[in-house]
């Protein structure tokens, strides 16, 4: 048998309870069952006015001004998942945190207040041993690599604003409450628990799910059979309500393939499951039982709430909530999906808290087929890719080809294909050419403004539709195609231009050359937008495209999604001297010590800009 519980009746608190427990249920239900865990509120917003961008983390190109007032903002709260610390990052896990950077910069051009969560899992078996094998204590394994995320999110200009540690004092401050809270309602007992566990997973297994010699089909490597006397959450209690709850919100588990499945899994039937550890020192101890940690899944849950403290804040529920719960969205890899869809809104509606709005599990990165992982070893090495190619490249790479939500592989030919098509090419290049070209016949200056240019126009039609096809795509959370649209309106760009051939009107002269200026408005006006409009994907890239057209940084930052108007770019206006905004990747040749020749991609750096250059290296 690979599982089996054995009640220990003079512990069983759920049993003493119980009737206090159903009578939560009848109140809850009067109250109208979900509507007390979820505000129905879409993901959306229509809203578009001018303001300023909020974070208040500190990376590099974020957009900080914690002074503007946001009281009347809507708030939208995201997480990445808390990371174990068992091994550096790799790009697996980068790849969540790209996303929800994406997102939120999405939307704070929405002018919402935006607050990202990330952070560290820290806690349990796993991290233990792997600090024992470093030859270091928990504690000082856990700072090295937590220090090692925050410096990867700043290389890749992740603008988050809370980053909470598992092992941070409020954090554990209130694990305890929410523990002692589930255990007033009745939903916690103690029993002997028998089963096989996969320490990778921090999880006790079914046999039915396992590989051959009880391998996990995740980590390939075999579970270990235990026997614990362990603290249990009366999971199966909420059967009935989770799948209500599945049913009354369908859009809670996105994307909606995934919803079949977490269904499936309640409707199979949901056994409780042991939130504690008698044999894991690292953790957090069980109130009232200090020879019990508390499980990892049920501590690192708590992050998401705990993060929204401030440290000068006292720690507890009721401050946390006010602070921004429910999150609007759990973004997460497909892997963790169980525990979000499932355990954690159980473990809400006991503790009485509402559910968060959405969870979206997105697929693998994946390698020759396997997900690329620590405990594999398949990874990919993110700070070496964002050293070699820049954060922008990086960030454009995987938010684009591979479609958020399903799996992809990477290749590093498809990478430098895609990078140097897109950004350097039908970007960078198209604005490099125009530019150049108003210099040569214009002095840098626009003749007319953009409005005005454009009336009657096909491409500025062009470049409307796609631009609120871009931010439906940014809503729905389909960042790839968000980024087709944005580069259709440079594919557009180029037609037109091509079409249009500016460089020829110019030598005829008299009305062909007027033409001619207003085209290059035309052109210059559609890249602005796409600059705006690309900026939660690439946003060192995007800041170059606006200070080529003669803005300032400040007024970069000040841009709002209301801004992808047709029209900003005004007669008189400056452009800056033309600089190649994005410098190619080019394949060089070189011999190795052996002799022997190899190919080494690295960016083509001799023709970017001073400021440029210091953003990339
Ligand atoms: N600590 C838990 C999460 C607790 S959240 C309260 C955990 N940590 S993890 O480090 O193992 O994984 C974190 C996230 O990285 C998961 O969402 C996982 O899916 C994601 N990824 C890890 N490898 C990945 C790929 N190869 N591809 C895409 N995402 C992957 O689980």
């Amino acid at each position: 048998m690979a599982f089996r519980v054995h009640h220990s009746m003079q512990n069983s608190l759920w049993f003493l309870s119980s009737s206090r427990f159903y009578s939560t249920i009848q109140s809850q239900r009067v109250h109208s069952r979900n509507q007390k865990y979820f505000c129905k509120k879409s993901l959306s917003s229509s809203s578009f006015s001018k303001g300023v961008r909020y974070c208040s983390c500190n990376a590099t190109t974020s957009n900080t001004d914690a002074n503007v007032s946001h009281s009347n903002a809507e708030a939208f709260v995201l997480t990445t998942p808390l990371y174990y610390v068992n091994a550096p990052p790799h790009m697996g896990s980068a790849y969540t945190t790209i996303a929800a950077d994406a997102i939120a910069r999405f939307q704070r051009l929405l002018r919402k207040k935006v607050i990202l969560i990330t952070g560290t899992d820290e806690h349990g078996e796993k991290i233990a041993s792997a600090a024992a094998a470093n030859g270091s204590s928990p504690r000082e394994h856990c700072d090295s690599v937590s220090q090692a995320y925050k410096l990867l999110w700043r290389d890749l200009d992740i603008a988050y604003d809370k980053f909470i540690r598992t092992t941070d004092s409020k954090h554990e401050a209130l694990v305890k409450e929410f523990y002692s809270k589930v255990l007033a309602n009745g939903d916690i007992y103690r029993a002997d628990y028998e089963g096989l566990y996969c320490v990778n997973c921090e999880e006790y297994k079914d046999e039915k799910e396992l590989l051959e010699n009880n391998c996990c089909p995740m980590h390939l490597k075999p579970c270990v059979r235990r026997k614990e006397d362990n603290y249990f959450f009366a999971l199966s209690k909420y059967q009935k309500r989770l799948e209500d709850t599945l049913t009354e919100n369908p859009d809670f588990v996105q994307p909606s393939f995934r919803l079949n499945e977490v269904q499936g899994w309640v409707k199979s039937g949901l056994r409780d499951f042991s939130i504690s550890r008698a044999s894991v020192d690292w953790g957090i101890a069980v109130p009232n039982d200090d020879k019990q940690t508390i499980y990892v899944w049920f501590d690192a849950l708590l992050g998401y709430i705990s993060a929204l403290l401030d440290d000068k804040e006292q720690p507890n529920l009721q401050s946390a909530i006010s602070s921004g719960w429910p999150a609007s969205l759990h973004l997460i890899g497909k892997d963790i999906l169980r525990f979000h869809a499932v355990y954690w809104p159980a473990m809400l509606m006991s503790a009485g808290l509402s559910l968060p709005k959405m969870v979206f599990g997105h697929g693998f990165l994946t390698k020759d087929g396997l997900k690329m992982g620590k405990s594999l070893g398949n990874t990919l090495e993110p700070t070496d890719l964002v050293h070699r190619f820049g954060s922008d490249a990086v960030r454009y790479f995987f938010l684009k080809e591979v479609e958020f939500g399903s799996d992809g592989d990477y290749s590093e030919d498809r990478f430098i294909n895609i990078i140097n098509a897109h950004l350097a090419n039908t970007i960078g290049n198209l604005l490099n050419r125009t530019l150049g070209l108003l210099k040569k016949n214009c002095q840098s200056t626009l003749a007319i403004d953009s409005a005005i240019a454009a009336e009657g126009n096909a491409l500025k039609d062009t470049v409307e539709k796609l631009v609120e096809k871009a931010r439906l795509h940014y809503e729905n959370l389909e960042l790839s195609a968000a980024c087709e649209a944005v580069l259709e309106i440079g594919n557009a760009g180029n037609v037109y231009i091509d079409g249009q051939a500016p460089w020829s009107l110019f030598k005829k002269g008299g009305s062909a050359f007027e033409i001619a200026a207003k085209d290059l408005v035309i052109v210059l006006e559609a890249l602005r937008i796409i600059a705006i409009a690309l900026y939660p994907i690439t946003p060192r890239l995007c800041l170059r495209i606006y200070t080529q057209l003669g803005y300032s940084e400040d007024q970069f930052n000040a841009v709002t999604w209301n801004d992808t108007k047709w029209g900003g770019l005004k007669r008189g206006q400056v452009m800056a001297q033309p600089n190649p905004v994005f410098g190619r990747i080019e394949l060089e040749t070189e011999a190795n010590n052996a002799g022997v020749s190899t190919k080494k991609a690295s960016k083509k750096m001799n023709k970017m800009p001073k400021t440029q250059k210091a953003v990339e290296a």
